[in-house]
């Protein structure tokens, strides 16, 4: 499974430990799109990175930290195909995949710590989407990225 990661200076210092746990612990493939050092940069330029790479294929799944994981959801959400939220929980980012077919996890580095982002992106990348009912209202979901 390939992953693209990014953060804002909100989240770099989460970003490579959370990395290190999805290659480690998830076997995952790892892409990180930056930014190198934890000076200030604008998070919406690191979202649409991730979100780029998760509408084109390039990636299954994409992580995005910043300080509260709002800024990024409310950018990576805007490029259509991509499904983001700020999740705070490891429950909510097992219903965001089973229930909202999530593509984009975005985190708090700032109000949540390592441990439980790891868990969250743990419940993030092993949980599959159930389909069923849920199919018909993620493709309203999409069908909004047409209008
Ligand atoms: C940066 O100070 C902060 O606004 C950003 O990391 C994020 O929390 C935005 O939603």
């Amino acid at each position: 499974m390939r992953v693209a990661i990014a953060s804002d200076h909100g989240g770099f210092d989460q970003k490579g430990e959370i990395a290190s746990y999805m290659e480690r612990e998830l076997s995952c493939d790892v892409v990180d799109l930056g930014p190198d050092t934890g000076d200030s940069v604008d998070y919406p330029d690191y979202a649409v990175k991730v979100a780029h790479a998760v509408a084109s294929g390039e990636a299954d799944f994409g992580v995005l930290i910043c300080g509260t994981g709002i800024g990024m959801a409310l950018t990576a959400d805007k490029v259509p195909g991509v499904r983001a939220s700020s999740v705070t929980s490891a429950p909510f980012a097992e219903l965001f995949r089973q229930h909202n077919n999530g593509n984009v996890v975005c985190l708090s580095g700032r109000f949540v710590s390592v441990e439980d982002n790891e868990a969250i992106v743990k419940a993030f990348l092993t949980t599959d989407f159930e389909g069923g009912r849920h199919e018909r209202r993620v493709a309203k979901i999409m069908a909004v990225d047409e209008e």
